[in-house]
C-alpha cells in the first residue's frame, strides 16, 4: 500500500470505561431456566466476550475451499491494521490491550430500522458459520482463513433497506486514544469502506466475529470485520462501528488517499496490474522460501459466484 509522510499527532481524546455486564450469558442463564434447547441457531449468534474464547454452535459451510489452512500464528501475526501501526507484526504488537467491549455498532440512512445498537444484540439473530476462504491482499500475498461469521446478506436484509440503498458503506472505530496508528494522518481517519447493494447481498460476503473457532483476535479487526473474498483485502474493513445505506457511492479509504492505485470495486484481477507492482501471481504466506509464487485467481477463484454481479463493466476501467 501506499504509506504516506507522517504527520502531528491528533489531539488525544478520553473514552471512558463503562461496566460491561455480559448480557448473552445472562440470555443464556435465562434459556437454560426457560429449559430452551441449545440447537445450533436456537438462541443465535453468541459470541463470548472471552479473549480467544470458543465460539459456540458454528456450522460448516459449503462456500468453503479445501486448500491447506494457514496457521493461526501467520493469520494473527502478519496483518494489515493501520489503526495499530504500519508494520506487518505492529498489530500483533500493540492492538493487544485494546477493549472490543462494549461495542455499539449504528446503523443509518435508507434503510426501515437504523439506531445504534450493542454488539450482541446486532449479531443474535443469525447464526455461526465457519467459511474458509481465501484472502488475496492488494500487496500480492495471500493466506487461507477459516473465519467464523454470519451472514452479511441476512443482516443486510434484517435492517430492511428501501428501494433508494444502492451501496453499503462501512466505517471502524476512530478513537486514537485506543487505536494508536490513528495519532499519525497515514489516512484520513477513519478507515471506511463499501459495497453495492448487490455485492453485500451475495452469498460470499460475512461480518466475521471469529478465526479457527475462537473469539477473532484484536489484530484481525475485532469484534467483528467485513469478508469478502473475490476483492483485494483492504476493502474487508476491520473493527467496524458504522453501517450506512447510501444512494451514493461512498468514499473509500484507499480510494481516496491514492485514486490512481486503488479503485471502489478492487476485485482480484490477475490481468490488471497495480501501477506499482504484477497483479499476475502472489505469494502464499508461510509456504517454505523455496515454493513458487502461485498465479493469482480471476475473482480470487470466486467467478462462479461473483461474476454476474459485473456483467458489461469494463473491469480494465472500473478496476
Ligand atoms: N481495516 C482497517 N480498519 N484498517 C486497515 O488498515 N487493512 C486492510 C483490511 N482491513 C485494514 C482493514 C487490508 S490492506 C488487508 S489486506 C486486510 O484488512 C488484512 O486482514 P488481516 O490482517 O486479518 O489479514
Amino acid at each position: 500500500m501506499l504509506i504516506k509522510k507522517p504527520s502531528d499527532i491528533l489531539p488525544s481524546e478520553i473514552t471512558s470505561e463503562t461496566n460491561y455486564l455480559n448480557r448473552r450469558q445472562f440470555i443464556r442463564a435465562g434459556a437454560i431456566a426457560g429449559g430452551a434447547a441449545f440447537a445450533p441457531g436456537a438462541l443465535g449468534a453468541l459470541v463470548p466476550d472471552q479473549r480467544g474464547a470458543v465460539l459456540p454452535d458454528v456450522g460448516k459451510s459449503p462456500l468453503s475451499t479445501d486448500e491447506d489452512l494457514n496457521s493461526y500464528e501467520d493469520i494473527t501475526t502478519y496483518n494489515n491494521f493501520y489503526e495499530f501501526g504500519t508494520g506487518k507484526d505492529d498489530p500483533y504488537r500493540n492492538a493487544q490491550d485494546f477493549e472490543p467491549r462494549p461495542w455499539t455498532i449504528t446503523v443509518d440512512g435508507h434503510a426501515e430500522k437504523t439506531g445504534s445498537f450493542h454488539f450482541d444484540d446486532f449479531i443474535k439473530p443469525f447464526d455461526l458459520e465457519e467459511r474458509i476462504y481465501r484472502l488475496r491482499c492488494v500487496e500480492a500475498w495471500s493466506m487461507v482463513v477459516p473465519w467464523v461469521g454470519i451472514s452479511l446478506a441476512e443482516v443486510v436484509k434484517s435492517l430492511k433497506p428501501t428501494s433508494k440503498a444502492k451501496y453499503v458503506a462501512f466505517e471502524t472505530l476512530h478513537d486514537p486514544v485506543r487505536m494508536p496508528g490513528q495519532r499519525r494522518r497515514v489516512l484520513d481517519w477513519p478507515y471506511r469502506e463499501g459495497l453495492t447493494i448487490e455485492e453485500a447481498t451475495n452469498d460470499l460476503s460475512i461480518l466475521a466475529v471469529g478465526i479457527y473457532g475462537k473469539v477473532i483476535p484484536n489484530q484481525n479487526g475485532a469484534p467483528i470485520r467485513l469478508v469478502v473474498p473475490w476483492k483485494y483485502g483492504f476493502k474487508s474493513i476491520k473493527s467496524i462501528v458504522r453501517i450506512s445505506f447510501t444512494e451514493r457511492r461512498p468514499r473509500t479509504s484507499w480510494n481516496m488517499s491514492a485514486p490512481q492505485e486503488y479503485g471502489f470495486y478492487a476485485n482480484v484481477n490477475p490481468d490488471v496490474d497495480h501501477p506499482r507492482w504484477s497483479q499476475a501471481n502472489e505469494r502464499r504466506i508461510g509456504a517454505g522460501l523455496f515454493t513458487p509464487r502461485q498465479p493469482t485467481q480471476m475473482f480470487n477463484g470466486y467467478g462462479e459466484q461473483v461474476a454476474h454481479l459485473y456483467k458489461g463493466l469494463d473491469l480494465r476501467r472500473n478496476y
